[in-house]
């Protein structure tokens, strides 16, 4: 019998917390993965299972264990914020990832922080800073769970303009100034964004944006700081386009970006690696509030990937892993090209990196889960995909209906391919009923 099918004797009163949490688009979304399991999924946002690294861990964790004193320490609790030498490797590879060691060479690894996965970092960082009623204002669209983090949190949701070269820094402004103008800037606590290859859009935020995103926050920060939650989940999936410095790198005292990356995406979702590099004065309370949760994500984990790291077999891995995501993004890219190109008023992102393609449809043409579209796709086409509102605060009352979220990351090249030629039919078919009532 399932929980919701049980009778208790006395009701149990939830917090509100989790009250807010109760209504989350991820929830839902798995759901229909289930339900639909007989689909060629372009839904799920997992990773490719073929390029998971079972022998490389496999190997790595052998020597990590290899003598029982060594292999005692890594089964052993580690710290809150993570083994000291992870956080050294972390600082070294961030560096090698911007291009710029020098510039890296003054930051405390002390402002390091490991996280079970990105998303605890998320979690904390904004429990950290985020009262209920406070605003923090997103790209939209954005990353969909982390809308619903925001909304358990009891945040006002401010969406921000983005267009093919990410988060719009006039549009930012303007906003900050109509908050100013409302007298709740004081309320402005974050302004949240995913810098590399976006999850849902695929876009990256151009290279002259990022400096002036991080000016505009500072321009406001007037009688508080403002901070920017760089989301860099995907920013090793890289396959075409320029090589991109993080906002974070731009921001010189290092007062103004969290910048959370993951290991997830790369290396194995499984391993739970991710971390933040936080402004000094945060890194107490991320700590802290961590403290509360688990005094330190897996410890023997943490010690896999600092040993990747060190021997650079994980390097090996990325460039491995980047080049399997490329044949199936241009497999993707392709399929559209051709089962596309009769159907008017339909457009998509080419993606430099990351998983997804985001396509947009005529106006007129809902993708949402109850519209005909997903029952065509799903019931008669056997495809998924993720319906591009999700992906909107559901506050916002301008919410585009027409858009979805298209995934190459679980599927083999064929795989992809059929399914866009499945996709292609139901869209097809929706537009020919549309047009003949
Ligand atoms: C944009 C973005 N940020 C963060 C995460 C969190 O990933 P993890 O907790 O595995 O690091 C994901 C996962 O899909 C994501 O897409």
């Amino acid at each position: 019998m399932s929980t919701s099918e049980h009778h208790f004797t006395t009701a149990l009163t939830l917090s509100d917390h989790a009250i807010r949490a109760s209504e989350q688009a991820i929830g839902f979304l798995m759901q229909q993965g289930v339900e639909n399991a007989d689909c060629i999924s372009l839904a799920a946002g997992l990773v490719d299972e073929r390029t998971l690294p079972v022998q490389l861990a496999r190997n790595s964790l052998d020597s990590l264990l290899n003598d029982s004193p060594a292999g005692r320490r890594v089964l052993q609790y580690g710290t809150t914020p993570g083994p000291d030498e992870l956080r050294q490797t972390i600082r070294q590879y961030l560096a090698e990832l911007e291009g710029s060691s020098n510039q890296l060479a003054g930051l405390p690894a002390e402002q390091i922080v490991l996280t079970t996965g990105s998303q605890q970092l998320l979690l904390l960082a904004t429990q950290a800073l985020v009262n209920p009623g406070d605003i923090c204002l997103v790209a939209a669209p954005t990353y969909f769970v982390y809308l619903g983090l925001l909304e358990a949190a009891g945040a006002r949701i401010v969406p921000v303009r983005s267009d093919d070269h990410g988060m719009c820094p006039e549009d930012l402004e303007q906003t900050l100034d109509r908050l100013h103008q409302e007298g709740v800037l004081h309320r402005v606590r974050l302004v949240y964004t995913v810098s590399y290859y976006d999850n849902p859009s695929g876009i990256s935020i151009s290279a002259d944006r990022r400096p002036k995103l991080l000016q505009a926050v500072q321009r406001w920060s007037k009688t508080h700081r403002i901070l920017i939650l760089e989301d860099a989940a995907y920013r090793e999936l890289q396959y075409s386009g320029p090589i991109l410095p993080s906002i974070w790198s731009f921001d010189e005292t290092k007062e103004f970006v969290i910048l959370a990356q993951t290991f997830s995406k790369s290396f194995s979702p499984g391993v739970r690696v991710g971390f933040g590099v936080l402004p000094a004065d945060l890194v107490k309370p991320v700590c802290d509030l961590k403290g509360n949760a688990d005094f330190g994500s897996a410890h023997l984990n943490q010690n896999l990937i600092c040993h990747v790291l060190r021997t650079r077999e994980y390097h090996d891995h990325v460039r491995l892993v980047t080049a399997g995501y490329k044949r199936k993004r241009d497999a993707m890219l392709d399929a559209a090209d051709e089962y596309f190109k009769d159907i008017p008023g339909v457009s998509w992102v080419h993606p430099d990196g990351g998983m997804y393609v985001w396509m947009s449809l005529p106006t007129d043409i809902c993708t949402g889960f109850l519209s005909p579209l997903f029952h065509r796709a799903t019931q008669v086409e056997k495809v998924m995909y993720v319906p591009g509102e999700l992906s909107y605060p559901s506050s916002w009352n301008h919410r585009p209906q027409n858009q979805m979220r298209l995934s190459f990351g679980v599927q083999n090249a064929d795989g992809v391919r059929e399914g866009i030629r499945r996709l292609a039919n139901a869209v097809r078919h929706v537009i020919s009923v549309s047009n003949a009532s």
